[in-house]
């Protein structure tokens, strides 16, 4: 499966390392790739339009807190992006959300946590049903 994944200065350590922890995945690495202080909004961005064009099924953004990028992913028509702080909140947010990009604050969660939440969100399915209705009444406030 392609992921697309991105991340500013702050996530960039957790960015190489789930690459490295997930290597059955393809990951398209959108950047940044140096420490140099960066904004979170281009990698947002650049991570988003590789779903929304369909190089990439699913995609993964990090920065510090994980807001400042997961609020720019949600910009992106028809991305859901989900901040993730635990195992629960990442399966959730594929069962009944639909999410098709999970984001993690680097600074937030430990190292061990952030592979736990991206393993359980890689392995959860979008469930349907009711929960479709919902989610398709949130592509239709992007069209108001
Ligand atoms: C960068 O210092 C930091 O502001 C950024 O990574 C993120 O936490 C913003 O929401």
């Amino acid at each position: 499966m392609k992921i697309a994944i991105g991340s500013d200065h702050a996530g960039l350590k957790l960015k190489e390392l789930i690459k490295k922890s997930f290597e059955e995945y393809d990951f398209i690495d959108v950047g940044t790739h140096t420490e140099e202080s960066c904004d979170y909004p281009d990698y947002a961005e650049a991570a988003c339009m590789k779903v929304i064009e369909g190089e990439a099924e699913k995609g993964i953004v990090i920065c510090g807190t994980g807001i400042g990028i997961s609020v720019a992913a949600n910009k992106v028509k028809g991305i859901r992006a989900a901040l993730c702080f635990n195992e629960f909140m990442a399966e959730m947010s594929r069962k009944h959300n639909n999410a098709n990009v999970l984001a993690l604050g680097a600074r937030v969660i430990g190292d061990d946590l952030a592979l736990r939440i991206v393993d359980r969100w890689f392995n959860s399915e979008f469930e349907g049903g009711r929960h479709q209705r919902r989610v398709d009444k949130i592509g239709k406030i992007e069209e108001k």
